[in-house]
């Protein structure tokens, strides 16, 4: 190269160095880069109402804790996201790419200017809710429900009953709380009662200790059970591809069973259902089985389910499935000892169907996993669900300091091994189907 050629060589490399380092410097900003990222990964859980100790919805919010958000984006503290992606990777991943981690940083070092206005820097969430709109039925509790502060854990059913002017086809449902901190979790059915009284029974149900017989007023309405679902911390809405859901009976009641932490001090809280109906008729029918606590094949644990002190311990459970079936969502459950969980299916044939693997369980982060398409499981195929639990000093969570032996149930000192799927008949070319998420 002449010495005339480095220099233009030379002169073009600073030229482009000058150029880059200002560019990005404009480059990124609030309003162009760093809403969208924000708003699609980190508002759906920082904001008002939701389990996150602060909002993320403005810029402000954002700009105050840039530094923050850069690191934890940087170590991927946040967003949360348990299961193994190499294992099964789910539509509904939360995970930062590098380059959206790199431009938070780049643009919290850089002053974190704002831009102009897009359009794209607009929260256009919904308040109270993670749905991309707003609900068509809130069937909640009548009256706040008063946790007391006496550090007991309580179960308590509530009766919402619901007239409707017809069935209506769903298209979503969400459980909804004014209250996260306390709920440690919640399970709800909805009920058709066509006939039977729905106002005079109790409102609620409340026993500490034991979980069944205060069902025995209710029991007359749980015949019919058309649907069941559930929130755990960190979970969200459950939504359907067209033409699939259920029907929401035109008179029923939703019985919701909600378990509270202890708590120190009282807190009052209303929690609830909601649903987005769609004129879109339901060809195919979504129906949620429970495998293992609880569930399908809890025999194969039940008298077993103990964990000693200081011990590492696994469990399993086995279930053949009768008829061809397709998969939406995986919806895994432990409670606080749990450390690994892993769901997969063997086929008649021998090959392994990957359904969710959790190297490092969090109890604070559980969710429900949706699939990328409907994911087809044959007739005959063995689904096993594998939990570990350390029961050791040596596992931060341990809710008892000196570890004590821990049983099978439902009280989150105690510990589950769940595996809730959401499934339909399969048919032909459901393999090609998205489960998507609806925006
Ligand atoms: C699934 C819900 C959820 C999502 C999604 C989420 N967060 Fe969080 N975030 C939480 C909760 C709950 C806490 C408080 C508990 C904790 O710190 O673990 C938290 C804590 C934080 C903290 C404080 C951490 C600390 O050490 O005190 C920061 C900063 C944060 N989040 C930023 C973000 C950012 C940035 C995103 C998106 C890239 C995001 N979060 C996405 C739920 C969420």
């Amino acid at each position: 190269m002449s010495m005339r050629g480095g220099i233009i060589v030379l002169l073009l490399l600073s030229f482009f160095t000058f150029f880059c380092k200002e560019s990005t410097a404009q480059k990124i900003t609030w309003s162009e880069h760093i809403a969208p990222v924000i708003h699609s990964n980190c508002t759906p859980c920082h904001r008002q109402g939701e389990g996150a100790p602060f909002s993320l919805v403005t810029y402000e919010d954002v700009a105050k804790r840039a530094s923050f958000i850069k690191k934890v984006t940087q170590t991927r503290y946040m967003p949360p996201w348990m299961p193994d992606p190499h294992y099964v990777s789910f539509t509904n991943e939360r995970k930062l790419t590098d380059e959206q981690i790199a431009m938070i940083a780049d643009w919290a070092d850089h002053k974190m200017p704002k831009g102009k206005s897009t359009g794209n820097d607009e929260n256009n969430y919904v308040a109270g809710t993670r749905y991309n709109r707003k609900p068509d039925l809130v069937l909640s509790m009548k009256t706040a429900f008063h946790v007391e502060g006496d550090n007991t854990e309580r179960f308590v059913v509530y009766k919402i009953p619901f007239e409707l002017p017809d069935s209506t086809n769903v298209e979503a449902i969400e459980f909804i709380t004014n209250n996260r901190k306390v709920v440690h979790h919640a399970n709800f059915e909805v009920d058709a009662v066509p006939e039977l009284d729905i106002y005079h029974t109790a409102d609620y149900m409340e026993d500490a200790q034991s979980h069944v017989e205060y069902y025995e007023q209710y029991v007359p309405y749980r015949t019919n059970m058309i649907y069941f679902g559930g929130w755990v911390p960190g979970s969200s809405y459950e939504s359907y591809p067209a033409n699939m859901g259920w029907i929401m009976p035109k008179r029923g009641v939703v019985l919701l069973t909600v378990h509270y932490a202890p708590l120190a001090k009282p807190e009052d809280v209303i929690n609830g259902v909601q649903f987005f109906f769609t004129k879109t008729p339901v060809k195919r029918h979504i129906q949620s089985i429970s495998f293992g606590s609880g569930g399908v094949g809890e025999k194969q644990i039940d008298p077993y389910f103990y964990i000693p002190p200081g011990v590492v311990k696994s469990f399993k459970v086995k279930v053949a499935t009768p008829t061809d079936q397709s998969l939406l969502y995986v919806w895994p459950h432990m409670h606080y000892l749990g450390k690994i969980f892993k769901a997969y299916a063997v086929t008649p044939s021998g090959d392994t169907i990957r359904l969710v693997s959790i190297p490092d369980w969090n109890f604070n982060w559980q969710e429900i996993y949706w699939f990328p398409k409907l994911m087809k499981i044959p007739a005959g195929t063995v689904v096993t669900i594998e939990g570990t639990y350390d029961n050791t000093a040596d596992n931060p969570m341990n809710q008892s300091s000196p570890p004590a032996t821990v049983y099978g149930a439902m009280r989150s000192k105690d510990e589950m091994l769940t595996l809730v799927v959401v499934s339909l008949p399969y048919e032909d070319g459901d393999e090609e189907i998205n489960v998507g998420l609806k925006k």
